[in-house]
């Protein structure tokens, strides 16, 4: 059993030297975490190579090259590099996530190329895929990998990660493929993400486009439990701290000095990229010299931008712009001795990086949106003094750990340069308290640490799955419960109604009883040794319509009102309602402003119905008005009860248990089964002995022994169980 990690990129450089390829692993920041994985036995990193190679031959070389390194190539052609990754990766996704829309263009040719590049990296893990092996999918260029490899093989487990931001819905919503994008993501068993409002981004916009059911953070799609959770993802931090005593990097500070003589560096390293907020971060330092004449010739801008994607216009134009202002500030600002900005348009080797980080007394990042930023906790992880500062934007991930540095908002171009007047004035016992607290977090959350929670999560995941499994009472259960069934002489079975016998509609009065579901009550109430019992919420006038002329008991509003098959209705002794004149006014208010929700006025309770209410609205009212409550039903024996798109008050004596209860006690059955959907079926499930079936329809956390999915199981149960003694 292996783990395949699959990403856009291989971690690896190819360079050519006199006619040979030459490959080195890359240092990445991914590569290094999971070097420790990819690299073990024969677990395989599958991506593509970053060359276009066109005969086979060459490509056969490559790859009998790269597999000895553990790495495994999908080739990409001159057009999918186009379309599939300077496209819909990087002219769709990538300016959607990172909030720039207006760059987004919505291409059908992007979309198709996309689709087929994720179906080659599909094949291609097929080709070194077997049974059992673990594969881990990493970024935006592969959304739709999940759910090609689950449609072909459902059990396999799938890890997925995002390295950028997940935008809002609001966002979000504009992409033409959005649902396509969402259904296959959800192939994967769990979704990792920087911070948690990449997190509450997702499971919106998921919960939003799709007919999916959430509960906190797990996503039931297609009968599988699927969990999205953050996992800030870290450095290794060991690797910078000690390549600071180097030689090579030592050499390289040395050297540093040397042009760095009584001028303060502030460095800022990123790829080129609009997402990095360079140009305002320039226009911030602009100004410190226009309003601060005293820092000319004292401190320099050290700004490395590293080349990417430059064949996209944006980042053409991006760069172009860069050139003029750079050029603009150093022209205006420098002196004979002083140069104010040092840019770099090329990347460096990490020893050179290790140089800087360990020279700059700040370090200046301000991105307008970053999925992480690992280059904040280089800088920190570097400085093994515990001196310099680092000024972050609140844009990246990162500023949701490193919250001892300086919190900027990049576009606030006055505050960023503050920060930085700041920054170069802070004394040093507080340069050491801020950097000292982000150095034991870079250190805690390192990148072995994100690999290992990632891959325990995941295994814990797909545990978890399989007791949901275990629980379905699925085919082989239900022969057992029918077996159960048929040798029983005294049966009693209570069926909520609800969510069990019938589906949820958006209009209650439109959830009548169908002649499916009359047929299989009809069929059970034939046998003498059965006693059915409908244990509802709904009002007992409606019950009474629906099923009064039946052999069968009901319990209604949740034990309320209750009537034997052959005798009158009877209300619950004790019960009063006069409280209804205190709540009812308010929950008119919060109809008021609350468009779809309203009020059902049961005999002895009130129920404020959210079920039409705009997503979202109506679970924030819901709580708002339980807060509210909480305070006025004290001391008037009342209850509370959040249900399915409902709040339900009523006097605290009703419960469907307790009555249950009494209806157990009432014979010796010795066959005994409970089936509901909600909070108030806990209840019933609670009193049962441990010897009944007790059946929760929906797959979150309860109190019963088994779930089906559906009414439609539930109905499909009690038809076989109607038939048993028929055979
Ligand atoms: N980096 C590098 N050489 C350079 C500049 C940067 O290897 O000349 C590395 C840097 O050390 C960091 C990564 O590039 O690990 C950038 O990661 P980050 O998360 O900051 O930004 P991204 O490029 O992923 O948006
Ligand atoms: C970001 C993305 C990565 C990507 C990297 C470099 O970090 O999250 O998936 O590999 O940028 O971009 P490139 O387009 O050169 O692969």
């Amino acid at each position: 059993m292996k783990t395949i990690i699959v990403s856009n990129r291989l971690p690896v450089k190819i360079t050519e030297a006199n006619g040979e390829m030459e490959f080195r692993q890359s240092e990445g920041g991914l590569a290094t975490g999971l070097g420790s994985i990819y690299r073990q036995g024969n677990n395989m990193w599958l991506g593509w190579p970053g060359i276009e190679v066109t005969s086979t031959e060459h490509q056969d070389k490559i790859t009998e090259k790269l597999y000895k390194m553990n790495l495994y190539p999908v080739y990409l052609t001159q057009d999918e590099i186009n379309l599939y990754y300077e496209g819909f990766s990087n002219e769709t996704l990538w300016p959607v996530f990172h909030y720039h829309p207006t760059y987004a263009r919505y291409e059908q040719s992007y979309w198709d190329s996309y689709a087929e590049v994720n179906n080659k990296f599909k094949e291609a893990i097929f080709k070194i895929a077997e049974p059992g092996d673990k594969i881990w999918i990493h970024d935006y260029q592969l959304l739709l990998l999940p759910g090609l490899i689950r449609a072909e093989h459902p059990d396999i487990t799938i890890g997925f990660f995002l390295h950028i931001p997940f935008p809002s819905y609001e966002l979000f919503r504009l992409i033409p493929w959005r649902a396509e994008i969402l259904e296959n993501m959800l192939g994967a068993d769990l979704l990792g993400f920087h911070t948690f409002d990449d997190v509450r981004h997702f499971i919106s916009s998921v919960t939003r486009i799709l007919p999916v059911h959430s509960s906190a953070n797990e996503i039931t799609y297609n009968n599988r439990q699927v969990m999205a959770e953050p996992f800030p993802m870290g450095i290794d931090n060991k690797k910078f701290e000690s390549l600071t005593t180097t030689n090579e990097v030592l050499i390289n500070i040395a050297n540093l000095r040397e042009s760095f003589q009584n001028v303060k560096m502030i460095l800022s390293i990123d790829r080129l990229d609009y997402s990095k907020g360079i140009l305002q971060r320039l226009q911030a330092f602009d100004m410190l010299l226009q309003k601060n004449p005293e820092y000319i010739e004292k401190v320099a801008l050290y700004m490395i931008v590293v080349p990417s994607r430059d064949t996209v216009q944006q980042y053409k134009d991006l760069r172009d712009e860069i050139d003029k202002l750079v050029g603009n500030i150093n022209s205006r600002c420098r002196t004979l001795n002083w140069i104010p900005v040092h840019y770099y348009y090329r990347s460096f080797p990490v020893e050179m990086l290790s140089a800087l980080y360990s020279m700059a007394e700040v370090c200046l990042i301000s991105p307008m949106r970053d999925g992480m930023n690992l280059v904040s906790k280089e800088y920190v992880a570097s400085r093994t003094n515990n001196t310099g500062v680092l000024i972050l934007s609140e844009m990246a991930g990162a500023a949701k750990e490193l919250i001892d540095a300086l919190i900027v908002n990049p576009n606030n171009i006055g505050e960023v340069y503050r920060a930085v007047i700041q920054a170069l004035n802070m004394r040093p016992d507080e340069q050491q308290r801020r950097m000292q607290a982000m150095r034991e977090v870079v250190a805690k959350f390192n990148v072995k640490h994100w690999v290992k929670i990632y891959m325990d999560r995941l295994e814990e995941v797909k545990r978890l799955q399989q007791s949901m499994l275990a629980k379905h009472a699925g085919p082989e259960m239900q022969t057992y419960i029918e077996n159960e069934y048929s040798q029983a002489a005294r049966r009693i079975i209570f069926l909520d109604y609800d969510g069990t016998l019938v589906g949820f509609k958006t209009n209650i009065e439109m959830a009548f009883p169908d002649e499916d579901l009359y047929d299989i009550l009809n069929m059970l109430t034939l046998d003498p040794a059965n006693h059915i019992v409908i244990v509802s919420g709904r009002k007992y006038q409606t019950l009474e319509d629906w099923f009064g002329r039946m052999p069968i008991d009901i319990i209604a509003e949740h034990g309320a009102w209750q009537k034997h098959s052959n005798g009158e209705w009877i209300k619950l002794p004790g019960l009063y309602n006069q409280w209804k004149q205190e709540i009812m006014p308010i929950l008119e208010t919060f109809v008021d402003r609350t468009p779809g929700s309203f009020i059902e006025e049961k005999s002895y309770s009130l129920v404020w119905h959210f079920r039409k209410v705009e997503d979202g609205l109506g679970e924030l009212r819901a709580n708002e008005l339980m807060s509210t409550l909480r305070f006025v039903i004290t001391d008037k024996g009342l209850q509370m009860l959040p249900g399915s798109k409902v709040i339900e008050i009523k006097n605290a004596e009703v419960n469907k248990g307790k009555v249950a209860l009494s209806w157990l006690e009432s014979n010796d059955y010795d066959y005994i089964m409970a089936l509901g959907d909600d909070h108030t079926d806990e209840d019933m499930f609670k009193v049962m002995p441990a010897s009944a079936f007790t059946i929760k329809i929906g797959s979150n956390i309860s109190a019963a022994h088994f779930f089906l999915r559906d009414f439609r199981e539930v109905r499909g149960l009690l038809r076989s169980l109607a038939l048993v003694n028929k055979v």
